[in-house]
């Protein structure tokens, strides 16, 4: 037996350790052979063996266990030591990768947005009808919900169509003064050359107690956002519709492709369209239980965007991951 102790304080892997158990402590192991002996020993004698056998055995067993855990520990970190990778170990040239143009635009817009002190919201992409329509002063039936191609789940949810919903989760939750954009992915029922049925918004939304707030306010900031985004263009406001806000404007800026002298881009008219905005309705303050605010809103699209600031010509190719594109955005 003293053999086995000493193997077992020098076993250095499970697999041994296992065998060792199976000849020392198996049925038919060392330790079973010495029981079955003791039927050889004289009576009197068997209970003192029968007793310092199991005394063995228990220690045995102990030291068995000691060790498997050991070894246990040290196979786990041994493994760590073998995946470990270098990663000092590059070899060659390094590619570096690069934002998508989406991605990088909408950061950009993020990141203005935040110095003028406007939080981030994120609101959901499977809304209720409520949140998307009704409260956004759209109720059913009202033909403006045409404006928007919906793609609906069986039980009166759907995918939102804009991110103007996110204003209404946000108005819920907070009291005013608010000040958000809410950037974020939304789906309509389009596809063509300026049409993709998932595509990218960014919302803005800002909220104060009693009339602090003035058309005046709204065509500073975006005016500012405009030149930050496009430089030095041209920005004009042109009333417009909207069921959310009232007044509403679409915003133009100068074509940027031909400095307003008109092209195919602009449809010969010097202007590109690039935002809806407008004071928050009534009817949208109403459904949140606000009372004696005032402020605007503005929603813009991402793509459209990039598109503008990159000259990419299809919409489309944004979303079809082709590397050749792709790598003009290399860092
Ligand atoms: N939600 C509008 C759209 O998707 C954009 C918008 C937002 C217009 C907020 C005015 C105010 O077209």
């Amino acid at each position: 037996m003293k053999n086995y102790f000493i193997e077992l304080e020098n076993c250095i892997n499970l697999k041994r350790l296992e065998e060792l158990r199976i000849s020392v402590l198996g049925k038919k192991g060392e330790l079973a052979k010495e029981f079955a002996n003791m039927k050889n020993l004289e009576p009197s004698q068997r209970k003192d063996v029968a007793k310092e056998l199991n005394k063995i055995k228990q220690e045995f067993a102990k030291k068995l266990e000691e060790k498997r855990l050991e070894l246990e520990e040290k196979a786990v970190e041994d493994g760590m030591l073998n995946e470990k990778i270098d990663i000092s170990l590059i070899n060659g040239k390094l590619e570096l990768g690069g934002y998508h143009p989406v991605v990088e635009t909408m950061n950009r817009i993020i990141d203005y947005f935040q110095k003028m002190n406007f939080s981030v919201e994120e609101g959901r992409m499977v809304e209720d009808d409520f949140h998307n329509f009704e409260a956004l002063n759209l109720p059913k039936h009202h033909p403006a919900r045409d404006m928007q191609d919906t793609f609906y789940f069986a039980d009166h949810h759907l995918l939102r169509t804009h991110t103007s919903p996110v204003q209404i989760r946000t108005m819920e939750r907070e009291k005013p003064p608010i000040r958000m954009i809410a950037p974020g992915t939304v789906f309509r029922r389009d596809f063509d050359l300026t049409h993709t049925p998932m595509f990218h918004q960014v919302e803005g939304l800002v909220i104060e107690n009693g009339k602090k707030v003035s058309f005046a306010n709204l065509k500073f900031i975006l005016q500012d956002f405009l030149h930050h985004m496009f430089g030095e263009v041209e920005v004009r406001f042109r009333p417009s519709f909207f069921p959310f806000t009232e007044p509403s404007a679409e915003v133009d800026i100068s074509c940027v492709f031909c400095e307003g002298d008109g092209c195919r881009v602009c449809s010969h008219t010097g202007w590109l369209e690039v935002l809806g905005c407008g004071m928050v309705d009534e009817n949208v303050l109403k459904a949140v239980q606000y009372e004696d605010v005032s402020g605007y809103a503005f929603g813009l699209g991402v793509e459209r965007f990039a598109m503008l600031i990159h000259r990419i010509p299809d919409l489309r190719s944004l979303f079809e991951g082709d590397l050749r594109l792709l790598e003009q955005f290399q860092r």
